[in-house]
């Protein structure tokens, strides 16, 4: 019933529309809409007027709209919004509101952002991971703030951790990408607006992604090895690990998985094999495989002892 009573106004209000034009001689409207001034009338609070200071209010730049649509560039058409209320109506909403419990729905708030930025970083954004699953531009983006937290390293992050909370706990394990430290983004690797690539990576495949930065590793090599030229991924996992350098699992376990462990005689016979044993296996301690085959990302070994330095 109080809900009732409170849209009954809204209601009236919807009815009436044709009662309520754009712009009468009447006193009704409350400046022009198109005017940023109309709006500041009204919202005068920081939190609002600081878009004023934003790349998007920039009257030198006619791309931003500010001149011809003002505040209604992104909020959409807000004539019914600006005009006075009568008889402690209820203020029609304006043509687009992006957060709370009012918003727009997110195509509607999409089309808005869309219409300026097709181009660029978002060419790939239709049909993409996120757009698939209806995630909004204002999702990541803010646009009042003086600094959008989502385009600056330190504080991107948190911006994705709010949908991704695993990669939280990921970041936070011992091996990981210096993300949290500020010193890289998810962006580095992934493109949120949309790729080419497998997982909204920046590159077409993960190893041309991760070879943007760790070049040393691309080869070719006298001694390739087969999986490191296929997939990273097949031993490193890229957010974090409890293993060293981002290992999946820890030798000789990762490179069993592959290589018939009896082969090189890596199997425990009895506990002397083992850490800690009278006769330690040397494929076993310390650094497994790795204390002879410390290359195994590929060699240039003359000698052609596999994958060694
Ligand atoms: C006459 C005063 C007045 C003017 C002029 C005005 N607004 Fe508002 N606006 C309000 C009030 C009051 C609210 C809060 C509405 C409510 O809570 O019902 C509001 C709310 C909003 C909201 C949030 C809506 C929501 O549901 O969360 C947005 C966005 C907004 N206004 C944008 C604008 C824009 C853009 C303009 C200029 C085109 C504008 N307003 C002009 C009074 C005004
Ligand atoms: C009327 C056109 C227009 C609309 C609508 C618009 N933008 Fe922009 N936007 C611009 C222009 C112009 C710039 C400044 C030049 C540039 O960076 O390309 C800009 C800059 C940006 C930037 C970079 C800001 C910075 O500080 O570097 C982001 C992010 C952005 N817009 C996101 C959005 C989002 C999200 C929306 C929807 C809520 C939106 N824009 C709506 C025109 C628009
Ligand atoms: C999942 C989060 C996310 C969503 C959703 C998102 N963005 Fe972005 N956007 C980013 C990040 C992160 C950057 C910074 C990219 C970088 O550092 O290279 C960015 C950068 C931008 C920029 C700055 C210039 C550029 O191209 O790098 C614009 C403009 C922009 N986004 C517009 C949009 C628009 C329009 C939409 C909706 C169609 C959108 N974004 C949706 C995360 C997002
Ligand atoms: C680039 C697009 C864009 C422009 C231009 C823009 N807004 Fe917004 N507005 C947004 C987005 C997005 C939000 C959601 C909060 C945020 O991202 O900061 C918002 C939120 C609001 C709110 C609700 C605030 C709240 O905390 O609930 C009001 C009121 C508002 N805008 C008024 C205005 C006024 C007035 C202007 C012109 C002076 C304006 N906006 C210009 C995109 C824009
Ligand atoms: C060093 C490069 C790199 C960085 C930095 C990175 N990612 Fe990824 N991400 C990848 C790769 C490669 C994949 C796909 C393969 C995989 O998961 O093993 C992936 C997959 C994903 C997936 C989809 C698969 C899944 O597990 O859900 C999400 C979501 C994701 N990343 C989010 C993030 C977020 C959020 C950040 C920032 C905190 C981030 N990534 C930082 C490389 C990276
Ligand atoms: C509003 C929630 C939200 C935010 C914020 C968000 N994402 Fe997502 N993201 C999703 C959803 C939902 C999916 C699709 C389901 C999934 O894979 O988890 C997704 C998917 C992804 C994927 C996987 C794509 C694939 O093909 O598997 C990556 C990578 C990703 N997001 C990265 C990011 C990054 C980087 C940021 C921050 C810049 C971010 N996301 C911010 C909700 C979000
Ligand atoms: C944008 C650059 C960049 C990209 C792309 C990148 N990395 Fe890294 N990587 C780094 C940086 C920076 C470090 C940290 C080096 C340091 O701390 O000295 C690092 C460290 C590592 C480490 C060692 C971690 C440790 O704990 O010692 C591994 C393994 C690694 N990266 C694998 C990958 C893989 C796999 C990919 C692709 C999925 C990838 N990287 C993509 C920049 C990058
Ligand atoms: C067959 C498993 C395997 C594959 C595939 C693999 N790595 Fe590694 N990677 C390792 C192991 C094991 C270490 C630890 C080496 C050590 O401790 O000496 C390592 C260490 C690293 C390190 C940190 C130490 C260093 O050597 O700089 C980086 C960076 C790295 N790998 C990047 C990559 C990249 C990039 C790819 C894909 C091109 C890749 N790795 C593919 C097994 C692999
Ligand atoms: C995903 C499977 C896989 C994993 C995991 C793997 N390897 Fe390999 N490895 C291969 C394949 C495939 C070859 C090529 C075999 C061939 O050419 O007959 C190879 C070849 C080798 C060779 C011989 C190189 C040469 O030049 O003939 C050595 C040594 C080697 N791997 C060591 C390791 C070590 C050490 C690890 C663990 C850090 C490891 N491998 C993990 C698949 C794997
Ligand atoms: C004590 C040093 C040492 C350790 C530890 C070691 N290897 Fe080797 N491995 C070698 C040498 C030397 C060769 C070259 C033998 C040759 O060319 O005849 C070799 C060859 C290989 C080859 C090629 C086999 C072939 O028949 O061509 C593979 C695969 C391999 N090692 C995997 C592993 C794995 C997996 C581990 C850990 C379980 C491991 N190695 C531990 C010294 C070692």
């Amino acid at each position: 019933m109080r809900l009732m009573v409170r849209f009954l106004p809204l209601l009236l209000t919807l009815l009436f529309a044709g009662d309520v034009p754009a712009a009468d001689a009447t006193g009704r409207i409350l400046g022009d809409p198109k005017a940023v001034e109309a709006c500041l009338n009204c919202h005068d609070l920081p939190a609002v007027t600081s878009v004023l200071h934003s790349a998007h209010m920039s009257k030198s730049d006619s791309r931003t709209g500010v001149e011809s649509e003002g505040c209604q560039s992104c909020h959409g058409d807000s004539a019914l919004h600006v005009a006075r209320i009568r008889d402690a109506g209820i203020r029609p909403p304006p043509g687009r509101v992006f957060k709370g419990p009012r918003a727009s729905p997110v195509e509607v708030l999409n089309e808005a952002c869309a219409g300026c930025h097709q181009g660029g970083t978002a060419l790939h954004w239709q049909g993409s991971a996120h757009a698939a699953v209806d995630v909004a531009c204002v999702s990541c983006h803010t646009s009042h703030p003086v600094r959008d937290a989502v385009l600056a390293k330190a504080t991107q992050a948190p911006v994705c951790f709010t949908c991704h909370a695993n990669r939280r706990a990921d970041a936070l394990k011992p091996s990981h990408h210096p993300v949290l430290e500020g010193r890289m983004t998810c962006g580095d690797c992934h493109n949120p607006h949309g790729s080419v690539g497998p997982n909204l990576l920046r590159a077409a495949t993960v190893n041309d992604t991760c070879l943007n930065c760790h070049d040393e590793k691309r080869g070719p090599f006298l001694w390739d090895h087969a999986p490191v030229q296929e997939d990273c991924t097949i031993c490193h996992t890229p957010h974090g690990s409890v293993q060293a350098t981002l290992l999946k699992q820890r030798p000789p376990y990762l490179c069993q998985d592959c290589h018939d462990s009896s082969l090189h005689n890596s199997q425990p016979f009895s506990g002397a094999n083992l850490p800690g044993g009278a006769l330690p296996a040397r494929q076993l301690v310390l650094r497994g495989c790795l204390n002879c085959h410390s290359a195994v990302h590929g060699s240039n070994h003359p000698s052609g002892v596999r994958l060694s330095r």
